[in-house]
């Protein structure tokens, strides 16, 4: 399963994925904006609106319905409003966190039960450097939803440890996506490409248990500490 594949860095773990085999789940706003997805007819399309509280539980249990089974569940969508904790409202707080934390762990705990079957279930949670360090002021409320996605998958990786669910957040800066677009000057072709973003999702899938990354900080210019 896979949140947000319509675009960005979600379509390119999709099509990542598709390449190394695995069958998908898409948890897309508007299903029927993706008329070709990666995959084809193989590939599952289910209405996902992080607003929606009800969502997550309705697109797990119809993946579950398709396909018999669970695997992985890749926490992808994201929003990001570039406001300081001092700007920032009560409605932009509850935006990201809706988006960046809550959505997922709806998304993982309704998912729970089919990770735990399969003896080997995977979590990714595409967080951020924003989730290891607070670069900027405007960059404050993205950041404290980071941090929490951040321990949200180190959370993950305590309660489902025993039973073989392995959990990992990835940790970029700029990828060359609309969103990145949105806040820097920089160059697409000097930042981090979301099919990179991919190969790092589709490694993670292949690890053996025994093998379990935590966290994969991601950079494309030099940082102090990540
Ligand atoms: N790009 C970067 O520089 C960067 C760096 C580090 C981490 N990240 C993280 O990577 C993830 C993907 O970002 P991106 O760069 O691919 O961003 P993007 O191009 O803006 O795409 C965002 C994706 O999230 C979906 N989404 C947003 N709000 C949603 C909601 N309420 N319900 C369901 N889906 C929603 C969007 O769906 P719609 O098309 O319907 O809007 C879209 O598929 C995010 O978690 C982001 O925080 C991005």
């Amino acid at each position: 399963m896979i949140s947000g594949a319509n675009r960005g860095i979600g379509a390119a773990i999709a099509s990542e994925l598709v390449r190394a085999g695995w069958r998908l789940s898409l948890g897309v706003r508007n299903p029927t904006s993706l008329r070709e997805p990666p995959g084809g007819k193989d590939t599952f399309l289910h209405r996902f609106d992080a607003h929606d509280e009800a969502c997550e539980a309705a697109w797990s249990e119809a993946t579950g319905a398709r396909f018999g089974r669970i695997d992985a569940v890749i926490a992808n969508a994201g929003v990001m409003i570039a406001k300081s904790v001092v700007e920032a409202g009560d409605a932009d707080v509850e935006t990201v966190l809706q988006v960046n934390v809550k959505s997922p762990m709806r998304l993982i705990r309704a998912a729970w039960p089919w990770l735990v079957e399969c003896g080997a279930g995977r979590v990714v949670l595409i967080a951020s450097l924003s989730g290891k360090r607070v670069k900027s002021a405007a960059s404050g409320l993205y950041a404290v939803s980071k941090f929490a996605a951040l321990g949200l998958a180190h959370a993950v990786r305590q309660a489902g440890w025993d039973a073989g669910v392995r959990a990992t957040a990835v940790c970029p800066g700029f990828v060359a996506t609309e969103m990145a677009a949105s806040l820097t000057s920089r160059r697409a072709q000097d930042m981090t490409q979301p099919a990179d973003i991919g190969r790092i999702v589709a490694f993670l899938l292949d690890l053996p248990s025994s093998a379990s990354v935590a966290e994969i900080p991601v950079n494309s210019t030099l940082e102090d500490i990540a």
